[in-house]
């Protein structure tokens, strides 16, 4: 992905949450985890591109309702959906202007609960998206914020004294955007003002920053439970947390944003335990410890994570047909998370998401997306699908940006069900369209992979059947590298629980790899499970792997 300025901004926050890693080991864990997150797999809607119910061009909620079948037929047990609030869209619905209300053009709350409820009846839990650190400046608490008179939501966001503060450390500053003789920092895009939790080391010579447990701090913690309530009482099943690491200002060491979510997480674990919250926070080690369930590996702030499926310069990424980026770029930087967070959480590793472009399916073959899908659906934690990335959707290059965009904008394209207009996303006149639909001829679709067995719908299918099946498989399944070819593939690792052991092969390169196990792999016998029959073998020497390229070998230890 192209970083543009508000990006690297982010991966700067995410950065200076690194320090938080000491808390890691001092923090207490919370006990409480809902039970059906050991063997979900969740799936991100971005619910513009989905399925347009009315032909209006936009995909809706009532879209997404008709579409939860082939949900369920995939084996989704959770879905992530983006922000579906009332918003002016200047970026994409991260600028919310009424947190308890589904915009218009989605539907109406009752909308969202029937999707809730029909969701719910087939196994599948909804998850909102939390913008919880800023609103869109056209939201009633800022237009009343920014007024001279001082009144409720005066301190809900956080202002300088004076106007003529052009500049504050470590923060944006927009100068000149208000009633009151005052600048306001602003926590993504200008129009999006950051939320006041407080600073957690307010600095002396700018009294304008205040603690964190100053009125207006206060009220706005509050005000974000009443969020979470009103949703969780509807329906919902929790919350994918945006900007999470970020809310409490100049907070060095982090405690301060992280003794937030501890106690969020206390109540959570104590009214709504069967909830869950996953964080876009990137820091694993100190995500988990304060509270979330789950934290996401993200490319802004994991370059071993970005390193997989993505290139960096002239770096090609690991799951790549040249074989020049060794996995262990990776694992040097997921071992230690893994250890860090082990009984506590888990770490969601996604294929994608509405930030990343290009997508998993972009200069990949079937059989390479076939690769990285197995690597994602057999590692521990909980694995999160980018829509249309199932079926190797391909993200767009050189569209103008859509609601702040920018280039992100092509990773949004419509989902591509069918051979009809428009790929089946909507009636309306393609012109209408919230974003063009991949215009390739060969561009795939869900119906035509699930007229054809050997495509990756199909894979994906059967690998996340796989993965319910299994309990080494699970989200807590214990994890093991076994093998890493020096300077190559293949890689082999092993899961397991309640005395079941599987094994995994991949090889993503365009050249057939072979390597002898270590002698600690003992078995009389290895189980085909899924991928290439022949891949383990026996002989004198004890057990090897073959691989063909692009293939991989998921096995079941006798
Ligand atoms: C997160 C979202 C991104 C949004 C930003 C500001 O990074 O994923 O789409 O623009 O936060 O809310
Ligand atoms: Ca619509």
């Amino acid at each position: 992905m192209n970083h543009n300025t508000p990006f690297r901004r982010a991966a700067v926050l995410a950065a200076s949450m690194i320090a938080l890693a000491q808390l890691a080991q001092g923090a207490e864990a919370s006990t409480n985890m809902p039970a059906w997150l050991e063997h979900s797999v969740f799936y991100e809607i971005y619910p513009q591109s989905f399925r347009d119910s009315n032909g209006d061009g936009i995909g809706d909620l009532r879209g997404i309702t008709e579409q939860l079948p082939y949900l369920h037929d995939l084996g989704i047990t959770g879905i992530w959906l983006n922000p579906c609030f009332e918003s002016p869209f200047r970026d994409a619905g991260y600028d919310i202007s009424d947190f308890y209300k589904v915009a218009p053009r989605y539907g109406s709350n009752d909308d969202l609960r029937a999707l809730f409820a029909e969701a719910r009846r087939l196994g599948i839990r909804v998850m909102l998206d939390l913008v919880a650190g800023h609103t869109s400046d056209q939201h009633p608490w800022f237009q009343a914020s920014q007024r001279h008179e001082r009144n409720k939501y005066t301190d809900w966001y956080i202002w300088t004294d004076s106007v003529w503060t052009w500049t504050a450390p470590g923060q944006q500053v927009v100068v000149g955007g208000a009633e009151r003789d005052a600048s306001y920092i602003p926590n993504f895009f200008h129009f999006q003002p950051a939320l006041n939790y407080g600073f957690a080391e307010p600095d002396p010579k700018a009294p304008w920053e205040q603690p964190v447990d100053a009125p207006g701090p206060r009220a706005v913690r509050e005000e974000l439970k009443n969020i979470m309530r009103f949703w969780f009482d509807l329906g919902a099943s929790g919350f994918r947390v945006d900007m999470a690491g970020s809310l409490v200002k100049n907070d060095p060491d982090g405690k301060a944003t992280a003794a937030l979510w501890h106690e969020f997480r206390q109540w959570m674990d104590k009214e709504y335990p069967d909830c869950a919250l996953v964080s876009e926070w990137s820091q694993p080690q100190v995500a988990i410890p304060s509270g979330f369930h789950m934290d996401f590996l993200l490319p802004f702030a994991k370059p071993g994570y970005k390193a997989l499926f993505r290139p960096e310069g002239d770096a090609k990424p690991i799951f790549d047909r040249s074989g020049q980026t060794s996995i262990k770029v990776f694992l040097d930087e997921f071992e230690p998370l893994l250890a860090a967070t082990k009984g506590k959480g888990f770490i969601a590793i996604p294929s994608g998401n509405h930030d990343t472009a290009p997508r998993l399916g972009n200069g990949r073959t079937t059989r390479e997306v076939d690769v990285a899908m197995a690597f994602l659906l057999t590692m521990p934690g909980v694995p999160f699908i980018y829509y249309g990335d199932e079926i190797g959707m391909h993200s767009l290059n050189g569209l103008p940006s859509k609601e702040g965009g920018y280039g992100r904008t092509g990773a949004r394209t419509p989902m591509q069900w069918d051979a009809s207009t428009n790929a089946g996303f909507s009636t309306a006149p393609s012109e209408k369209l919230y974003l063009p639909v991949d215009p390739a001829a060969n561009r795939p679709t869900v119906a035509a992979q699930q007229a054809d067995p050997a495509s990756s719908l199909n894979l994906a299918h059967a690998l996340i059947a796989l993965r319910k099946a299994h309990p080494a498989l699970g989200a807590s399944g214990d994890y093991e590298t076994v093998f890493v070819a020096k300077g190559g593939w293949p890689f082999v690792f092993r899961r397991t629980k309640d005395g079941e052991e599987i094994l995994v092969a991949l090889n993503p390169t365009a050249k057939s790899c072979e390597a002898a196990l270590p002698r600690k792999i003992k078995a009389s016998e290895m189980q085909l499970l899924a991928g290439e029959a022949i891949a383990f073998r026996h002989d004198a020497g004890g057990w090897r792997v073959v691989l063909p390229p692009a293939s991989f070998a998921v096995v079941k230890v006798k």
